[in-house]
């Protein structure tokens, strides 16, 4: 009997002997807090080894610090560019950075918006809420989407495609953290298959709308932007990475932080490949929004997440590095690049630097969709 497309005749390295997909691993007090020391000490060690890239996660951009005399302002009512006629697809659209992104394009008169969410009633809600503070309404549509789920992906692009001929703004922005030990349904740990690989397969599926809405014009802008973090350095190699056993044994932040390297060696890697494509990847700062919620439920986690809150960026500010990224100048943007915010490159990044590593990851992950067909 053929197996079926999301029962995969997963290789020993990538299956996960203890933990089946769907199945909560809670680990013990103890297990969490030597956790907690070894990620947060890693962390650290990241924050002395890059500390410029670290201050512009939390710190006032230059131009705030100066009282605007120095760095340059990037106001999205000023100076997103024109979206008239354009289409744009935003993942994990319903809170946070995605509903605030959202928000500010649909001002620019794009002629439709994506929101790419899980839940119904909440992307439902966030639609009213943005339709509430434009001062006319523009065309934003749910479009049912779990990341975890290829099955779900698969479905998100087939309507995506059948309603539209064109994408000229894709932003991959759904993130998830601090999760517990578990596997998508594909059998990736769950922030890595979310983040990266569910993100990839969307991307790879919306390639040819948007290759194709970048032949349109001899001077084409089509985006892809993508959210990653100054956490990914600590990412651990990528022998780890790829491998759920063993990605499954390290620290909850070192499982997202291989997520967020992947998205940065993604970015870069879809630059190289399809140059038309303006493809760049931002970390937004260190954000208040919903994304810790999940990881200060963990009483070993909670209080630093909680003396870390103190200096964290507000949403509507945190949002500002991926509008600038989607919607300022194409001239001012380097493809491939990774920004802190708002718009600082890093061409050092060491996954936007290490090509052979962006083709390994790419070629693996296309590998790993298409084992299920894709
Ligand atoms: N906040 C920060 O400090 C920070 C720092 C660095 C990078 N980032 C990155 O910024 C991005 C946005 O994060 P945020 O701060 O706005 O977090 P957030 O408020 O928690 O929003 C995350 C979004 O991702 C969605 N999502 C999670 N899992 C999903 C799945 N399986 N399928 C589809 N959507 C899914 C969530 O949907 P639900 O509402 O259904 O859960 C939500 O819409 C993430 O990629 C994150 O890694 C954030």
């Amino acid at each position: 009997m053929e197996p079926s497309p999301l029962s995969p005749d997963h290789d020993q390295e990538n299956s996960c002997p203890q933990i089946s997909p769907g199945e909560q691993h809670t680990d013990t007090l103890f297990v969490q807090a030597r956790h907690t020391v070894v990620a947060l000490g890693s962390m650290l060690a990241y924050t002395f080894r890059s500390p410029v890239e670290s201050y512009h996660g939390f710190a006032p951009t230059l131009h705030e610090l100066t009282m605007g005399l120095m760095g340059s302002s990037f106001q999205p009512d000023r100076d997103i560019v024109d979206l008239t006629g354009k289409v744009i697809f935003v993942t994990g659209g319903n809170t946070g950075l995605g509903k605030e992104a959202i928000l500010q394009l649909a001002r620019h008169g794009p002629s439709r918006i994506y929101m790419g969410a899980r839940d119904e009633r909440k992307a439902r809600d966030a639609i009213t809420s943005i339709q509430s503070t434009l001062s006319s309404s523009v065309d934003i549509r749910h479009l049912p989407l779990d990341l975890s789920s290829f099955d779900s992906i698969r479905t998100a692009s087939e309507i995506f495609t059948s309603e539209c001929d064109r994408l000229d703004i894709l932003m991959l922005n759904a993130g998830t953290l601090g999760n517990q030990a578990v596997t998508t349904e594909a059998g990736h740990e769950i922030q890595f298959g979310t983040n990266h690989v569910g993100h990839f397969l969307l991307a790879k599926l919306l390639l040819p709308t948007l290759l194709n809405t970048a032949a349109l014009s001899p001077s084409p802008d089509v985006r892809v932007v993508t959210l990653a973090s100054t956490a990914s350095g600590t990412s651990p190699p990528f022998d780890i990475m790829t491998s759920a056993t063993r990605l499954m044994a390290e620290t909850t932040l070192h499982r997202y932080a291989a997520s967020k390297a992947a998205n940065i060696l993604f970015a870069s890697e879809l630059a190289r490949r399809h140059p038309n494509i303006m493809s760049v990847s931002v970390h937004p700062g260190v954000v208040k929004s919903d994304l810790y919620d999940r990881a200060t439920t963990s009483p070993v986690l909670r209080y630093p997440l909680q003396i870390i809150g103190l200096a964290m960026r507000s949403v509507r500010t945190g949002a500002l590095n991926q509008l600038w990224a989607a919607g300022a100048d194409r001239e001012l943007l380097e493809n491939g690049a990774y920004y802190t915010p708002i718009g600082v490159i890093w061409r050092n990044n060491q996954y936007v630097v290490d090509v052979a590593l962006g083709k390994k990851l790419w070629d693996w992950t296309d590998a790993e969709v298409r084992k299920f067909g894709f």
